[in-house]
């Protein structure tokens, strides 16, 4: 076999005179009368071959290179020399090229569905997906697994000279309470039975901690039956950790120097210290809990000033929950938004079109003004709600500091609803105005690199569908410190006491995009028990559910406290893409399907019958 000596990418201007040897993919076949060139591929680059009969090449040899074709697999010996047609300054090696003297043909393609090429347009996702093999051949793809497998190693270097241990735990073990529905695998030998597959490995290394393993670290996979986005997928890759006798600063510290160190290594960017910004300060002024702060748009509470007009919606609105706190989620208020600029840019019809997207997030609709110049040239409120807000209007210029061509909107609701529904309408805005810096406009990699730490979350919040409380972060995060014995003497049924205590955990946000989330754990039972009660679990419930590491927890455990990255969001910022799906080798489309070996898959009644398993699902009736 002729193996290669050198890759595709490496021969250059003081290689030229030696005889050597490559191996690769036919990139492209150029014939120019009696000489054929090809440009051979592998991962490391392009080099362009010669034949050339004058050069002593056999003619059968040359007859088998005329019909050599895209993405066939060659061996060639041959000769480097200064290119003669003139350097292509596009290739790393564009100065040299090489004239074979040897060809060995290791595999001969069938037509391919598409090329890897990234200059020609990419065929659909699901062409690419079903022949993977050929999509991860494309320079792009090739650069991808390239940073990803970097970033793998920077990170274990990172934990590894922390003094983290690395530990690996289970893939088949038993329900965890992350919050998502979980993937089932019966167990063939107690019959009835199943494993649950780990949404992360949480109580693992909280029982690590127990363990005196001190500083845990592993790169491991967690898998969540939840519909996939575009940033998350039911199999996804988490840089998990924990430490011993820590509180809420020191992890914080740790993960700040972290991500210092990881974004100098990858892409050379000195990230700078890490803002801090509370739930409530993020929820009121970006109505989010993972602001993009890369744009200056800012939601203001308005409900002052909207109490004194005589607009109906925002009365109605206000009159919600009027005896609640404020903050609390059912009390009424109305959010405005100035949008710099917008008088021109958001059309009459784009702002029409707010009123619906808001109604996905459960608001009535979004009204609309605009602060410009009238027919007299006075400065005035113009279109929508304007006559509401005109008798208002220096108050509102000053609330929202308006500059004439602004437009404002306003959105009216219970709390978590306006909120919920402005923050959303602010990343469309963003989109509309155009607001949003392409991935690499500055700070090297996909920069500009805008980071934040959000603190100070609520403990609970109400699941909308069954109005029951659910922990924020998860079950076995601590309140904050300050807030402990508050927690544990709050009545349960005291519904606003309760939303009101705030954990000890912490999310680490990129350009609006969580990359890291985490906490400070219980290690304290009084404390567990009352998350478990207040979760609704029996304290058998909690027993049989969770005894393990109760059971661990009054042993000796440490004060404990950890964090998780999202690898692969992690990649795709570094990458600069928005599809989740173009950072794993092998991804799953949105309805969890792997195209190329098309997982899942029927199992044979055999196997079912092993398991104790029968399935009661018929294909749907033709209609
Ligand atoms: P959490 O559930 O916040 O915390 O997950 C941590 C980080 O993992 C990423 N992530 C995902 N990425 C891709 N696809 C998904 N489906 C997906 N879900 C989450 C996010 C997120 O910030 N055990 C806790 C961590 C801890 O408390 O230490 C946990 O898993 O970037
Ligand atoms: P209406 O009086 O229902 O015709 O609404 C007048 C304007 O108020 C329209 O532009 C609506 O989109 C807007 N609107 C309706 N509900 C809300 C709400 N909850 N918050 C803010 N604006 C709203």
């Amino acid at each position: 076999m002729l193996r290669r000596t050198h890759t595709c990418g490496e021969l250059r201007e003081f290689h030229v005179g030696q005889t050597v040897t490559l191996n690769g993919w036919v990139n492209s076949y150029r014939d120019h009368g009696n000489l054929i060139f090809i440009d051979l591929r592998d991962r490391f680059g392009l080099t362009q071959l010669v034949f050339d009969p004058d050069n002593g090449i056999l003619a059968d040899m040359m007859a088998q290179a005329d019909k050599l074709r895209n993405e066939d697999v060659i061996g060639v010996e041959g000769r480097v020399r200064v290119r003669i047609g003139g350097e292509n300054p596009k290739l790393e090696t564009g100065k040299v090229e090489l004239v074979v003297t040897k060809l060995e043909i290791f595999n001969k393609t069938d037509n391919p569905p598409f090329l890897p090429d990234d200059l020609t347009k990419l065929p659909n996702e699901e062409l690419r997906l079903t022949h993977r093999y050929i999509d991860l051949r494309r320079p792009k793809m090739q650069q991808i697994l390239q940073t990803r497998s970097r970033a793998l190693m920077t990170t274990r270097e990172f934990f590894h000279s922390n003094g983290f241990l690395e530990v690996e735990t289970p893939v088949l073990y038993k329900s965890t309470p992350e919050g998502a529905r979980e993937f089932l695998v019966p167990c063939r030998n107690v019959p009835g039975t199943f494993y649950a597959l780990p949404q992360s490995p949480q109580l693992f290394k909280q029982i690590l901690m127990v363990s005196g393993a001190d500083r845990y670290m592993q790169i491991c996979r967690c898998f969540r039956d939840e519909d996939p986005r575009a940033d998350r997928q039911p199999e996804f890759t988490q840089i998990d950790l924990e430490m011993s006798f820590v509180r809420r600063e020191h992890v914080m510290e740790m993960m700040e120097s972290f991500v210092r160190s990881f974004w100098k290594s990858m892409c050379g960017y000195d990230v700078p210290t890490i803002q801090r910004m509370t739930y409530r300060d993020a929820m009121e002024t970006y109505g989010i809990d993972r602001p993009d702060t890369r744009y200056d748009l800012r939601t203001t509470d308005l409900s002052d000033l909207a109490a004194r007009t005589d607009f109906k919606v925002f009365k109605d609105a206000l009159a919600k929950g009027a005896d609640r706190p404020r903050f609390n989620s059912k009390r009424g208020v109305v959010k405005a938004m100035r949008v710099p600029g917008g008088a021109d840019k958001l059309t009459r019809k784009i702002t029409d079109g707010y009123s619906d997207f808001v109604k996905t997030f459960g608001a009535g609709g979004v009204a609309v003004t605009k602060y410009i110049k009238n027919d007299k040239g006075e400065l005035a409120l113009d279109t929508g709600v304007a006559k509401f807000l005109e008798p208002l209007k220096a108050d509102l210029v000053a609330a929202l500091g308006l500059e004439p061509g602004d437009t404002v909107l306003f959105v009216a609701d219970a709390y978590s609803v306006a909120t919920k529904a402005i923050g959303e309408l602010r990343q469309q805005v963003a989109r509309d105005m155009g607001l949003i810096p392409k991935p690499g406009a500055e700070g090297g990699g996909g920069g500009p690199w805008n980071f934040l730490w959000v603190i100070d979350f609520p403990m609970f919040e109400r699941n909308k569908d069954t109005g029951k409380w659910v922990a924020m972060h998860h079950p076995f995060t601590a309140p904050r410190d300050d807030q402990r014995d508050q927690f544990v003497n709050a009545d349960v049924d005291d519904e606003v006491a309760i939303e009101s205590i705030v954990s000890a955990g912490y999310d680490i946000v990129l350009n609006g995009s969580e990359i890291a989330g985490g906490s400070v754990r219980i290690h304290d039972k009084a404390v567990q028990s009352k998350v478990f009660q207040l979760l609704g679990l029996t304290p058998e419930q909690a027993k049989e559910k969770f005894s393990f590491l109760l059971e661990a927890l009054s042993f000796g455990a440490p004060p404990h406290a950890g964090i998780a990255f999202g690898f692969d969001r992690l990649i795709m910022h570094l990458c600069g893409t928005d599809n989740i799906r173009d950072v794993i080798a092998f991804p799953k489309t949105q309805i969890g399907a792997d195209l190329m070996t098309k997982a899942p898959s029927q199992a044979t009644d055999a196997q079912l019958k092993d398991l104790h398993i029968k399935s009661t699902w018929e294909p749907p009736a033709k209609a």
